[in-house]
């Protein structure tokens, strides 16, 4: 069993990205710029805006962050994307989600421009990718794919069992990975709520990729010996002997089904990591012009 550290991968991105951002810099090039708006009080979402406002300091990126607070006017948040959208300065931004209940997510979503939609979720760059064209790869699936192609786990003709079917996370992985290309050439199943005999699927699975969001899922008698297990969820449960009064696991039952494994990903420390480093990646190829020209 090798532990996929996603924090070593990361970095080692993290420095390709900021010896990149340093050629920019010397050329007298534009600096990649990136904004994120948050809106509301979200605990989760803060720790994640954080995280994404950091690293791109870290890898000499500008970054803006925009708050407002959860009463936010759905024509509030347009006009927002709006400026955005028209800003020369910025390169790509994001609108954290979820989004207080009263705003409607995909109109917003609708209304980022698809050549600053570095989060990869406007249907232009979802149909794009579906076709296989230039598009910005939605945060985790791109991360996932790196994960993938840096470990040189193979992927060609592998049974891939994905299991939930997220717009952000299931859908995009499974169209990804069973696309004729590098990483992909999988032949993949889509599980979801109304799966029926799950385990049966899940058991076939050269590599699983766990993104259901429901602590402990996916157990040691679903998975084949040798499967390469990738975790997506972050999961939050009580722990009373934690400072926070809790503390984050994953979809898999990690103890148990890391013996059976031949690479898993842990939680924290393993996918997350590499979901920030592809939003960067985004950010850079947006600043580049390299998927739209
Ligand atoms: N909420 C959870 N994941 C994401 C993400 O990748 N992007 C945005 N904008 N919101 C999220």
């Amino acid at each position: 069993m090798e532990l996929i550290d996603g924090k070593i991968l990361a970095n080692t991105i993290k420095d390709e990205i900021a010896a990149e951002v340093d050629q920019l810099k010397s050329a007298g090039s534009k600096v990649p710029h990136l904004a994120a708006v948050l809106v509301g009080e979200d605990p989760a979402s803060q720790a994640y805006v954080r995280n994404k406002v950091k690293s791109c300091e870290r890898v000499g990126f500008d970054s803006t962050l925009i708050r407002r607070p959860a009463d936010t006017t759905q024509a509030e948040l347009l006009e927002i994307v709006d400026q955005l959208n028209k800003d020369d300065n910025i390169d790509g931004f994001i609108v954290q989600l979820p989004l207080p209940d009263h705003i409607d997510e995909d109109e917003v979503t609708l209304a980022i421009d698809p050549k600053k939609d570095v989060d990869g979720f406007h249907p232009v760059n979802f149909g794009r990718m579906a076709q296989g064209l230039s598009c910005y790869i939605p945060a985790t699936p791109f991360g996932i794919l790196q994960m993938l192609r840096r470990l040189d786990i193979p992927t060609q003709g592998k049974e891939v069992v994905v299991i939930g079917r997220s717009n952000i996370v299931g859908t995009p992985i499974s169209i990804l990975l069973s696309r004729k290309a590098e990483i992909g050439n999988s032949t993949v199943t889509l599980c979801h709520s109304r799966t029926q005999n799950l385990k049966e699927h899940v058991l076939r699975a050269d590599i699983i990729i766990a993104a259901i969001g429901r602590p402990n899922f996916v157990t040691a008698d679903m998975v084949k010996e040798g499967a390469v297990i990738i975790d997506v969820g972050i999961n939050r449960v009580d722990d009373a002997s934690r400072k926070r009064g809790y503390r984050l696991v994953g979809d898999v039952d990690f103890e148990a089904v890391a013996p059976k494994s031949s690479f898993i990903t842990p939680v924290p420390g393993g996918v997350g990591q590499l979901t920030v480093v592809a939003l960067l990646l985004n950010t850079l190829k947006a600043c580049k012009k390299e998927v739209y020209g």
